[in-house]
């Protein structure tokens, strides 16, 4: 009986040591990204998007596949970016899809044929509005 308790005492010292090392800080060779933090308010990145999201509509119509390519990579790493600036579950949706779907305009873009990305570019502009819809505060 003795021995049965000293053992419990020793296996839950054991599991509490354990533990301690799986939460000590890191040291050396520990992931050196700092937390994440966006470098502009909220307001300049959209402006960026704004600029960007133009240049790619042009460039799809242009037939100028190289060109969409890089603003729809861009668009869909600032749309992640904007996921930080989430209000909500559905606010981080929208920014979700609109990165998803500009990683996957990039993809069809791979050939020099930028006409299936027509339709894409609408898709993303819907998403734009519907969350200006829901979350941009009305400008008069
Ligand atoms: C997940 C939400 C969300 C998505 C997706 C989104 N926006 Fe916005 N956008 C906002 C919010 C919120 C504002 C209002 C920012 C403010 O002024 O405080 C805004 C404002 C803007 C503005 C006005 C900026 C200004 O000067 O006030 C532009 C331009 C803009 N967005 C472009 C775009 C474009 C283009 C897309 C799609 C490619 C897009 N946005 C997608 C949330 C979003």
């Amino acid at each position: 009986m003795q021995r049965n308790i000293t053992g419990l005492i020793l296996a839950g010292v054991i599991t509490a040591l354990a533990l301690a090392a799986m939460n000590a800080p890191a040291g050396a060779g520990a992931d050196p990204k700092p937390a994440f933090q966006p470098a502009l308010p909220l307001e300049r990145l959209m402006e960026g998007q704004g600029q960007l999201y133009k240049h790619l509509k042009e460039a799809v119509l242009d037939g100028k596949a190289k060109e969409a390519r890089t603003y729809a990579w861009i668009l869909a790493e600032l749309a992640n970016v904007n996921r930080q600036h989430a209000k909500s579950p559905r606010y981080d949706e929208f920014a979700s899809t609109m990165s998803r779907e500009c990683a996957r305009l990039a993809d069809l873009l791979k050939g020099r044929d930028t006409k299936p990305g027509v339709p894409v570019v609408s898709e993303i502009g819907k998403v734009c509005e519907s969350c200006h819809n829901e979350f941009a505060k009305k400008k008069e």
